[in-house]
């Protein structure tokens, strides 16, 4: 064992034990109710990376909830990280498919953890994670092994679109100055096959309300004779796929990136195996756009999917009514160079022009995103490439990952940096879903992985 490996394994439950206190607080961003434990969440943030050695630790408070701010400034000559992570989940719900209580953070083994995995909503998106860093830091001061400068900036909004982030890194400039950002808030493909992600998909998300006659109406009396909304709104997204799943909103793929057939095969090398896959979401078969395989699908393609649709009657029994309005939340993931700004503008155009005269539409905008690729010629991805070469005796496989983090292409536009998409999850982890998880072999191996980065990016900056 080397001197980390020591340190991590005399400081195990410790280690735990301290994640464990953030994941019982419910940090939910979405829904006011939690509002006062975000912010104690940020707090006990602040009063963690005090405790593990970081300086100037403090709240800098947005037109949102705060973001946390501490460092660890060393010498001004060596490169500065700054870390980016979110201390806000997603809520929590359905409650009654969770085997354990969301925010009571309980280990069991599954097939792919054989080692325990914490089961708690934030363990792995992005508390595991992010907190990762936190005991990296710990452990390379204990150790005497801190080869650069170090800041974090932990947000409480990233799961609702981080809408005040941009003003705060234009505000804080100064304070963020650094040579790269680093992010561990993606995934891996398995504990066995390390990957890091050199893209991120973006996301237009959309809200549309179709109303039909002022009023619900009696379906007998009226049905036939009047459109209903809801009718209508299901075909008008129908529309939105062709046979082929291409997507019909006008100009969509205008500006989307298409890959040459090298790099295609060579995104195509990552192992995937569509058995396991299928078998995990006990489906009988995948879906998609035609042309495309399934990592495509998700890397590079973007998509239209509908996250919610209500409208009518929904309660108990049968009430036979032709309601007034219906309502959807529609998503699309963007690649490059597609904008958010653009592709919001033409989904709004499209989906007035394909209403009939019979109903009315409106279309509101919730948050965006711009898509990003990272460099895989840097200092600092190949600096990443090879410690978790050195973790896990194989070097990583370049993944495009399709989830967004927005903030990504604001690091880019406003303070001209790159980052690094330093993921330890998996996929099946069920972020987002009931029993969400982050394997105990994951956040041990990524408190590993994160201090050699700092001595290669050092090596490789001198
Ligand atoms: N950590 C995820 C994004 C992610 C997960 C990227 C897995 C790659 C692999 C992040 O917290 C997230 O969920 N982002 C949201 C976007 C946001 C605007 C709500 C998303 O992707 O839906
Ligand atoms: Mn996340
Ligand atoms: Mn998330």
């Amino acid at each position: 064992m080397n001197a980390h490996q020591q340190f991590i394994h005399e400081n195990k439950d410790r280690f735990l034990n301290e994640l464990f206190t953030l994941l019982r607080i419910p940090s939910v961003s979405a829904d006011p109710k939690y509002k006062n434990d975000v912010l104690k969440t940020a707090e006990t943030v602040k009063e963690l990376m005090i405790q593990s050695g970081a300086d100037n630790c403090r709240l800098i408070e947005t037109d949102g909830y705060p973001v946390v701010y501490g460092e660890k400034m060393i010498d001004p000559s060596l490169p500065t990280v700054l870390v980016y992570g979110h201390y806000d989940v997603q809520p929590p719900d359905p409650l009654d498919l969770w085997t354990s209580p969301p925010f009571e953070p309980t280990v069991r083994k599954t097939e792919i953890h054989p080692d325990g995995a914490i089961f708690a909503r934030g363990s792995c998106d992005d508390k595991g994670q992010f907190y990762m860093h936190v005991k990296a830091l710990e452990t390379m001061l204990k150790t005497n092994t801190l080869t650069c400068n170090v800041k974090f900036m932990i947000e409480g909004e990233e799961e609702v679109g981080s809408a005040n982030l941009g003003a705060f890194l234009r505000n804080n400039k100064e304070q963020l100055k650094a040579d790269v950002i680093l992010i561990s808030d993606t995934s891996i493909i398995a504990n066995d096959t390390p990957s890091i992600d050199v893209g991120l998909r973006g996301l237009a998300y959309m809200e549309v309300e179709v109303t039909g006659p002022n009023r619900d109406l009696h379906s007998g009396v009226y049905g036939g004779a009047v459109a209903n909304p809801v009718n209508i709104l299901c075909k008008m997204i129908a529309s939105c796929h062709d046979e082929n799943n291409h997507i019909t909103v006008d100009g969509f793929y205008d500006n989307v990136a298409e890959l040459s057939a090298e790099e295609r095969a060579d995104l195509n090398k990552a192992p995937f195996n569509m058995d396991a896959y299928k078998k995990d979401l006990d489906i009988n078969e995948v879906w998609g756009e035609k042309g495309y395989t399934t990592n495509e699908r998700t890397g590079i393609r973007p998509t239209l999917d509908v996250n919610g649709i209500w409208g009518g009657y929904t309660g108990e029994g049968a009430k036979t009514v032709l309601p007034s309005k219906a309502f959807a939340k529609i998503s699309m993931r963007l690649v490059p160079n597609q904008t958010s700004e653009e592709i919001s503008a033409k989904f709004e155009k499209h989906f007035q022009k394909i209403a009939p005269p019979s109903v009315k539409v409106k279309v509101s905008h919730h948050h965006g995103g711009n898509p990003v690729v990272v460099s895989t010629t840097s200092a600092a991805f190949q600096a990443a490439s090879k410690a978790m070469e050195t973790t896990y005796g194989k070097k990583p496989v370049p993944t495009r990952g399709g989830g967004s983090i927005p903030i990504v292409a604001l690091f880019k536009s406003e303070l001209g940096l790159d980052s690094v998409l330093f993921g330890f999850g998996l996929d099946t982890d069920a972020l987002h879903s009931p029993n969400e998880h982050y394997g105990i072999f994951n956040y041990l191996k990524g408190i590993e992985t994160i201090p050699l980065f700092y001595k290669h990016y050092a090596e490789l900056k001198k």
